[in-house]
């Protein structure tokens, strides 16, 4: 069993943990990460550790932090100190000659391409299809072919339901439906078989339905 510990105390502190067994590399990990905006101090030397293969859960009340964490991992926000590694790479920075360099937005680009984000608010394209919404990554940031990627979209689709809504726009789809789609899409995403996937999902009311 992963050993899961966090410290809420306004903001998030303190250790967000799963045991790695022997040699095996995490899946993330984060170590003493440090964000604030202005003046807030959100997140005081977090680390979180994610072994390969696991579900893990980030729980604490609103306004604590977890999407800036989340966001973090995705260096969709720069952190202000600590290091963020998932898989293989160091998120946003390349470290030469023992110092660290910020990555291009090109190269941050190519790690994020490995993992899959659903957002709180589910930002599907509102003017395309359901299936074009899942292709539309995969087909120009992931160089997959069209026909290739519409496949895989159906297979996903057929999974949760939503086979005979591909051609449907999401103002037409409930909320939990556009959720089940915006799922879908961070999973269409990157090359096949690739391991991140994060969900940072409200259990709104739309939730299930
Ligand atoms: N871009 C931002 N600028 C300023 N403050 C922010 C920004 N994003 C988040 N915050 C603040 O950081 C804190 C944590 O927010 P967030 O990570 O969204 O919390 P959670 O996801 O746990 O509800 C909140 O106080 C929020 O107001
Ligand atoms: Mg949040």
């Amino acid at each position: 069993m992963p050993a899961v510990s966090e410290h809420v105390s306004g903001q998030v502190s303190g250790q967000v943990s799963g045991q790695v067994s022997g040699g095996e590399r995490p899946l993330v990990e984060a170590l003493g990460v440090h964000k604030s905006f202005e003046r807030t101090e959100v997140l005081r030397g977090v680390d979180l550790v994610v072994p390969p293969g696991s579900v893990t859960c980030l729980v604490g009340p609103s306004g604590s932090g977890k999407t800036t964490l989340l966001r973090c991992l995705d260096h969709l926000e720069r952190v202000d100190a600590g290091s963020i590694r998932v898989g293989e790479h160091l998120i946003g920075y390349a470290e030469r000659g023992g110092r660290l360099h910020e990555l291009s937005d090109r190269a941050v680009s190519r790690q994020r391409r490995s993992i899959g984000m659903v957002f709180q608010r589910f930002n599907l394209f509102p003017h395309l299809t359901v299936a074009q919404n899942i292709c539309e990554a995969p087909v120009r940031v992931g160089g997959v072919a069209r026909g290739a990627a519409r496949e895989r979209a159906s297979a996903l689709l057929e999974r949760v339901g939503l086979a005979a809504r591909e051609d449907a726009y999401p103002a037409q789809l409930s909320g939990g439906q556009q959720q089940r789609v915006a799922i879908d899409r961070a999973l269409c995403h990157g090359p096949p078989g690739d391991a991140v996937r994060r969900a940072d999902l409200g259990a709104g009311p739309g939730a299930g339905r």
